[in-house]
């Protein structure tokens, strides 16, 4: 065993090094997941958890890694024999189209090197072609982990204006937020995906789901059978600054985004 000398500094794509001062906040007591207090800080980091994503609409923080964050955009959404037009920049990229596949959704990957992000015309180019608007979202990822290439998402989204195509817009920027531009508003994105360990800085464990209002009026109507990834269960709730499900990593979060 070599002898290190020095602090340990973690030199990976995520999870990140965690700064002490939200380590010496997560090391606090647990507290009543049903009490004031906890209601209070779910409010705070709901709605500073916005300013990060760059919207005034809902974002929901589920108690789970990003994988469950993707399946949850996925189940909300989609139901068994969509259509979904997928972009391969890379292996996260991959395995979310095999997430979809086993959900039973019909995905269409377009190819891609593992080299560059996603091109914007080639999205348009099979939007244009889906003249019957069979496919429900466009699903790209922001910053592909894997290879370090960074999508135009502001670009995707006039892509698929210009087809005058109704697909979501589905974002999966769990290395992305935080660590280069990402502006959910303003970029028209529909369904953000994002993750605690990145950008953020904070142990793995918290997964998030930006959503717009077309998202949710998608959910209303269609998506897959869900309860524990349910969107509407979790904003009837979480609008009172709770949980329907004890969430000690939440509270972790609610802890250290209090002492930012
Ligand atoms: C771009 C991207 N998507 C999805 C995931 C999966 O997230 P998790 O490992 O938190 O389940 C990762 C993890 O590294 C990732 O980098």
């Amino acid at each position: 065993m070599p002898h290190v000398t020095g602090r340990h500094f973690l030199q990976i794509p995520g999870p990140s090094p965690v700064p002490d001062r939200v380590l010496r906040a997560m090391s606090q007591q647990v507290i009543d997941h049903r009490g004031p207090e906890f209601a209070d800080l779910g409010l705070n980091a709901l709605a500073a958890i916005k300013s990060i994503f760059k919207t005034q609409q809902d974002v929901i923080i589920y108690p789970s890694s990003g994988t469950g964050a993707w399946e949850a955009a996925l189940a909300n959404v989609l139901r068994e024999g969509d259509r979904v037009l997928m972009y391969e920049t890379g292996h996260f990229a991959t395995l979310w189209k095999k997430m979809a596949e086993k959900l039973g959704i019909q995905a269409e990957f377009i190819g891609g090197d593992w080299r560059s992000g996603v091109d914007p015309a080639v999205i348009e180019e099979h939007l244009r072609k889906d003249s019957g608007h069979q496919i429900k979202a466009v699903c790209v990822v922001h910053n592909e982990t894997s290879t370090g290439s960074t999508s135009p998402i502001a670009e995707v989204r006039r892509a698929i204006d210009n087809a005058g195509h109704p697909a979501l817009l589905m974002v999966d920027t769990i290395s992305g937020l935080g660590s280069v531009d990402f502006r959910f508003d303003e970029w028209g994105v529909d369904v953000a995906v994002s993750g605690s360990q990145k950008g953020l800085m904070l142990p793995p464990g918290i997964s998030f789901n930006a959503v717009s209002r077309k998202a949710l009026d998608a959910a209303a109507q269609g998506g897959t059978r869900r309860s524990y990834w349910d969107w509407k269960e979790m904003l009837d709730i979480t609008g009172k600054g709770y949980f329907p499900i004890p969430p000690r990593p939440t509270c972790s979060t609610v802890w250290s985004m209090r002492s930012r």
